[in-house]
């Protein structure tokens, strides 16, 4: 197993040092560097968000800001770390001011996903938000109609589960949206086959009793 992950990160480090020089659309004359994506090249969970923001385009890293903190939080909610899974975009570079990918950005990286996609080999494929959704579904329907509701989709020539779900920027100031969000994100264990694990709370360390005044009895 440790021989197959090593091979499948090698590939995945040579595929992202290929994508790196990237210039199959104007977005390279404005990034910093390509976003390639992060976590486990064997994951069984992959996510697949929008395009990097300002911090990920600086950092080199997907959801590193407000949107990442608040995925990492939801991911602990599940027992899971960023290291058990694997993070990605459908774009791989940021659009400038973070206005949406045009279609014919989507278009020219697609291929960068499918890719990733085919060497990590995940089972299920979170999509957050509407452009991974309606990239990897191949279907028109936005996130608020299908969010929640897994499908079976053959991609990067694998058959794995489809499970849209709401983008985390879209839930940081609504709460009704983060609660959505939350359930939606209790169901993936399920979906991955196994059971919830709830992380507990760290229990309070044990106090020692005060030790009594000890009683010399000199005076
Ligand atoms: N939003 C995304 O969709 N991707 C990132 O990497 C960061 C924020």
């Amino acid at each position: 197993m440790a021989a197959v992950a090593a091979a499948a990160d090698l590939s995945l480090i040579a595929y992202g040092d290929q994508v790196a020089g990237c210039e199959r659309c104007a977005l390279a004359k404005t990034r910093t560097q390509v976003v390639f994506g992060s976590g486990s090249p064997t994951a069984d969970l992959m996510f697949v968000g929008e395009a990097p923001g300002f911090h990920e385009d600086k950092q080199g890293v997907p959801f590193v800001g407000a949107a990442g903190q608040l995925l990492s939080k939801l991911l602990a909610g599940i027992g899971m770390s960023r290291d058990d899974v694997y993070i990605g975009n459908t774009l791989k570079c940021r659009p400038p001011g973070n206005r949406d990918p045009q279609p014919e950005e989507i278009q020219a990286c697609e291929s960068h996903l499918f890719r990733q996609i085919e060497l990590i080999q995940p089972k299920l494929v979170a999509t957050l938000g509407n452009f991974a959704t309606k990239l990897l579904s191949g279907r028109p329907n936005g996130i608020t109609q299908v969010h929640g509701r897994p499908q079976q989709v053959t991609l990067g020539g694998n058959e794995v589960t489809l499970y849209p779900i709401f983008h985390p920027a879209a839930a940081l100031y609504t709460p009704r949206m983060l609660a959505v969000l939350e359930e939606d994100f209790r169901r993936i264990p399920e979906l991955l086959g196994r059971s919830l694990e709830i992380p507990q709370p760290e229990p309070e360390p044990i106090q020692a009793p005060l030790a009594q005044p000890v009683q010399l009895g000199l005076f």
